[in-house]
C-alpha cells in the first residue's frame, strides 16, 4: 500500500486517518464525540460517516469460514472508498470493477491486474483498451457485439460468460440489463471460438439484496450446463463467477448461513473439488453496508397545522447523495443521538437539505420533537450511498472518519504502545 505509518494510535492509509480505539469502542459515544467540541458543545453541524474497519474485517473471517471454495471479487461500485479498498487489498481480497476509473482506483494502491475482474459485459472501448494496457485480462461479455469489440481491442483477454438467471426473489434484479440468455450462450460460444478467442468460464448475478437463497443453487446448475456447452466446444472453463447479491446485514428473510449452505451443496454436487476450478464471488453490499454509519443534522424544523398535523424535519444529507436509496422504495431508520426527554412520538417526515421537492427521505415517520442542531444517526449505510453522492445545490458528500480496534494492527503490519 502507498502510505501506512504509525502515529500514537492513529495509521494514516492513503493519507486518511484511523483512528484505533481499544476493544470498548462504542458507536454511539463515537458518534457524539464527533458531533460536539471537547467540552461537549455543539458547534459542527456538517453530516459525516463513521466507518467501522472491524466490521469489514470479521465480514471477510466470515466469509472464508462459510465459502472456503470462494475467493471474493469485492465489487468496487458499492462503495469505492479508498481506506475500504486497501484494507480488502490487505486482507487477499481480490477487486470488481466495472470502468477504467475503477480499475485505475484499484491498480493505484498496488494491487496486481490478476486479481482484478473487469465484470461490466457492456464496456466502452476505450475503457477495453485501458484494460489490455494495464495487463487486466479478465473481463464478461453476455452479447455477439462485445465479442467483435474484444477482438478488435484486446483479442488475449480471458473471457467469462455471463448468463442470465432467476432474480425474481431479489430487491435490484439485474437480468433486465445483462445476462446472455440459456438458449443463446451455445451460439454466443460458437461465435468467440469461431474469432479464436479464450473464453475462461461462466457468471452470474442474482440480484442485489438476494432474499431466497435457492436462486444461487438453481444459478450454479444453469452454471454447470453451460460448462457443458463449453466442453462440446473445445474450451476447458476454469472460472466459475457465482457474482454478488449476500446480504449486508442479518435480517429476517435471509443470512449468509442460509446462502452459504444452498451454495457448498450445488457446488458439490455440480463442481466437485476434483475438478480443478477457481470459484470467485463479486460481493459489495457484503462487505461495505454495515460498517458505515452516518450521522446527520437538524438543519430546519417546520410545524405544519393543516389537517395533516405533523413536524417537518429538514436534514443535511438526502437523496440526492446518501439517500438515494429512497427512490428505489428503500426506508431508513433513524436513531437519536442525544437523549430524549420524553417518550412521546409525533408523526414527522425527514427531508433532504436541496430545494427539490424530491428530497424526501421519509414522508411518514414517529418521532420525538427535535429541533435544530440535533443529530439523527442511520445505521447500515455502506452500500450504494457514498458513490452516489452529487454536490446538488452545493452540498458536499459528508466527510468519513475510520475507526477500529487493535484489529487493524496485523493487517497493517503495526503495533500500539497504549
Ligand atoms: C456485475 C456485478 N457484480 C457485483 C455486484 C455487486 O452486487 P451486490 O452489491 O449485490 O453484492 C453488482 C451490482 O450491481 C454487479 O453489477
Amino acid at each position: 500500500m502507498k502510505t501506512v505509518s504509525l502515529k500514537l494510535g492513529k495509521i494514516f492509509c492513503n493519507d486518511s486517518l484511523i483512528e484505533v480505539c481499544n476493544d470498548a469502542f462504542n458507536i454511539r459515544s463515537y458518534l457524539q464525540s464527533k458531533s460536539c467540541d471537547a467540552n461537549g458543545r455543539k458547534c459542527y453541524d456538517d453530516p459525516f460517516y463513521v466507518c467501522d474497519l472491524d466490521n469489514i474485517i470479521e465480514k471477510h473471517l466470515l466469509f472464508q469460514n462459510l465459502l472456503p471454495r470462494i475467493k471474493p471479487f469485492f465489487a468496487v461500485k458499492s462503495n469505492p472508498n479508498h481506506v475500504v479498498i486497501a484494507l480488502l487489498a490487505r486482507l487477499g481480497v481480490n477487486f470488481d470493477c466495472a470502468s477504467k476509473c475503477e480499475i485505475e482506483t484499484v491498480l493505484d494502491l498496488e494491487v496486481d491486474p490478476e486479481r482484478i475482474i473487469f465484470a461490466n459485459p457492456c464496456k466502452q472501448e476505450s475503457h477495453v483498451k485501458y484494460a489490455r494496457g494495464k495487463n487486466v485480462r479478465k473481463m464478461t461479455f453476455d452479447s455477439e457485439g462485445e465479442l467483435y469489440k474484444v477482438k478488435e481491442n484486446f483479442p488475449e483477454a480471458e473471457l467469462v460468460i455471463r448468463i442470465k438467471v432467476d432474480d425474481s426473489n431479489s430487491a435490484y434484479k439485474l437480468g433486465r440489463k445483462f445476462g446472455a440468455s440459456l438458449e443463446s450462450t451455445q451460439k454466443l460460444l460458437q461465435l468467440a471460438k469461431d474469432l479464436d478467442l479464450n473464453v475462461i468460464g461462466v457468471s452470474f448475478h442474482v440480484g442485489t439484496g438476494c432474499y431466497d437463497a435457492s436462486l444461487f443453487y438453481n444459478a450454479v446448475k444453469s452454471a454447470a450446463a453451460v460448462f457443458q456447452q463449453g466442453d462440446a466446444i473445445g474450451y476447458t472453463f476454469t472460472l466459475l463467477d457465482i457474482g454478488g447479491g449476500f446480504p449486508g446485514i442479518k435480517n429476517e428473510t435471509i443470512s449468509m448461513e442460509n446462502i452459504a449452505a444452498q451454495l457448498n451443496l450445488s457446488l458439490t454436487e455440480f463442481f466437485p473439488s476434483e475438478r480443478n476450478l477457481n470459484i470467485i464471488a463479486e460481493p459489495g453490499k457484503y462487505f461495505v453496508e454495515s460498517a458505515f454509519t452516518l450521522c446527520c443534522n437538524v438543519i430546519s424544523v417546520k410545524e405544519v397545522d393543516d389537517r395533516n398535523k405533523h413536524f417537518m424535519y429538514y436534514l443535511n444529507d438526502g437523496v440526492f447523495s446518501s439517500f438515494i436509496g429512497v427512490l428505489f422504495a428503500e426506508k431508513f431508520k433513524p436513531f437519536l443521538l442525544q437523549e430524549s426527554d420524553s417518550n412521546l412520538l409525533f408523526k414527522s417526515s425527514l427531508w433532504g437539505p436541496t430545494c427539490d421537492s424530491s428530497d424526501c427521505i421519509s414522508e411518514e415517520i414517529y418521532l420525538p420533537k427535535l429541533s435544530v442542531r440535533d443529530w439523527l444517526y442511520f445505521k447500515n449505510m455502506g452500500a450504494y450511498t457514498t458513490c452516489f453522492a452529487s454536490k446538488f445545490n452545493g452540498f458536499n458528500p459528508p466527510v468519513i472518519y475510520y475507526v477500529s480496534t487493535n484489529k487493524i494492527d496485523s493487517v497493517f503490519s503495526v503495533s500500539f504502545n497504549d
